[in-house]
């Protein structure tokens, strides 16, 4: 009989600052006993030292060929970049930011759910909790990078941020949008938009949403405001499946939707460049979370369930679906940590999924 031979994966591991270096290990920590348990493929993390502490000793968050490093890889899991002593918008632009646009991952990706054994803040959403999907345009809009400072330190001071909005990163977004959505059973998507105000960009937008929406007529799709869609959220949060929207709009609600499921803790992320022609990077939604970094209590799921997407996009839905699985029996039993409502530490949490892959999916001797 022929033996079919496992698949094996190189990633690059970037866990870069604060929370992001716990989380990442915790998700590595999860992933190898998933594949030494499974059998079914092979993994291997190379760890790759970009972040703060590269930026302070070289003057820049990422070495030249940075991107064709990465482009050796199958996939990237990354943690998160901030420090509290450089500004943000250096430590973005100088990291996440300088992989995102180059490599074209224009497809953000952030399922949104509550997991058993925990709850939603909000007295409208009951026990079965929210599973939505929010699609964010990853490589323009509001993050192009566009506009310039002049008249620095005058009364006339001037910035501008230009958003950029051009047909072509419309139009594969909404594609992807719309097949994202007609693969749910819902098959459901609304198109948030700002068209009010913005009449320009955000009316391209609308615009090329409803020349697309004409090859999906099995999706059922509306437009909404993102201020409308704010209130709709707490309102009637059972109205809503899929949701597309702006790279800056996305940012926010996706944040608004993490936490009215439980908690920004267990947000994952997946950045997808759709035509595989580069490696995707999947990440945790939060950040650097200075409040709680070192004290062992962040949320290891946001970064675990970013790494079961991340096997997902290399094919490995079984051992994801697995992954899954493990993650759910974990809350259900009640092992969580604060921001989830329990007293359990990452490592506890990190301990008690590894016990259930075990559990569950040893093979028999
Ligand atoms: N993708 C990224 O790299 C990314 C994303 C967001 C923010 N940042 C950076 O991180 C730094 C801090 O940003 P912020 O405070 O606005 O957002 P944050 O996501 O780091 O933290 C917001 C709040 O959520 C909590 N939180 C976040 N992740 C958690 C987890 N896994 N478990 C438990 N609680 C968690 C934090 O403790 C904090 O109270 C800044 O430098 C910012 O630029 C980076």
């Amino acid at each position: 009989m022929a033996v079919t031979p496992k698949s094996h994966y190189r990633i690059a591991s970037i866990p870069a600052d604060g929370i992001g270096q716990e989380v990442i290990g915790a998700a590595i920590e999860v992933v190898n006993a998933l594949a030494k348990t499974l059998q079914t493929f092979t993994i291997e993390f190379e760890h790759l030292p970009w972040g703060t502490s590269y930026y302070k000793g070289h003057g820049r968050y990422i070495p030249e060929g940075a991107l064709d490093t990465l482009r050796s890889f199958d996939a990237g899991l990354f943690g998160s970049v901030g420090a509290p002593d450089v500004p943000d918008h250096i430590s973005l632009w100088g990291l996440l930011l300088a992989i995102r646009g180059p490599l074209q991952l224009y497809a953000n990706v952030r399922p949104v759910r509550t997991f058993p054994g925990t709850h939603s803040p909000l007295k409208t959403i009951d026990e079965r909790g929210v599973d939505w999907m929010i699609i964010r345009e990853n490589s323009e809009g509001e993050y192009a990078g566009q506009g310039g400072r002049s008249h620095l330190g005058q009364a006339w001071e001037t910035a501008t941020e230009v958003a950029i909005f051009t047909r072509i990163g419309i139009e594969r977004i909404m594609r992807f949008a719309f097949e994202t959505a007609q693969s749910r059973p819902a098959k459901r998507l609304t198109v948030v938009t700002k068209s009010n105000s913005m009449r320009n960009g955000m009316v391209l937008w609308d615009e090329v949403a409803l020349e697309v929406s004409k090859d999906f007529p099995d999706v059922q799709w509306d437009k909404m405001l993102v201020d409308a869609m704010t209130v709709r959220m707490i309102a009637k949060p059972y109205s809503i499946d899929t949701i597309v929207g702006t790279n800056l709009h996305m940012d926010i609600i996706s944040d608004m939707a993490a936490a009215l499921a439980g908690s920004i803790g267990i947000a994952p992320s997946s950045n997808l460049d759709p035509t595989r022609k580069n490696p995707s990077l999947f990440e945790p939604v939060h950040g650097s979370a200075f409040d709680i970094t070192g004290k062992g209590v962040a949320n290891p799921i946001a970064a675990i369930w970013s790494a079961a997407e991340m096997l997902r996009w290399l094919r490995a839905s079984e051992a994801a679906d697995k992954l899954m699985a493990s993650i759910e029996r974990v809350c259900q039993s009640g092992t969580l940590t604060p921001d989830l409502g329990g007293n359990a530490t990452t490592t506890d949490v990190v301990d008690a999924i590894i016990n259930d892959i075990y559990q569950f999916y040893r093979l028999p001797d």
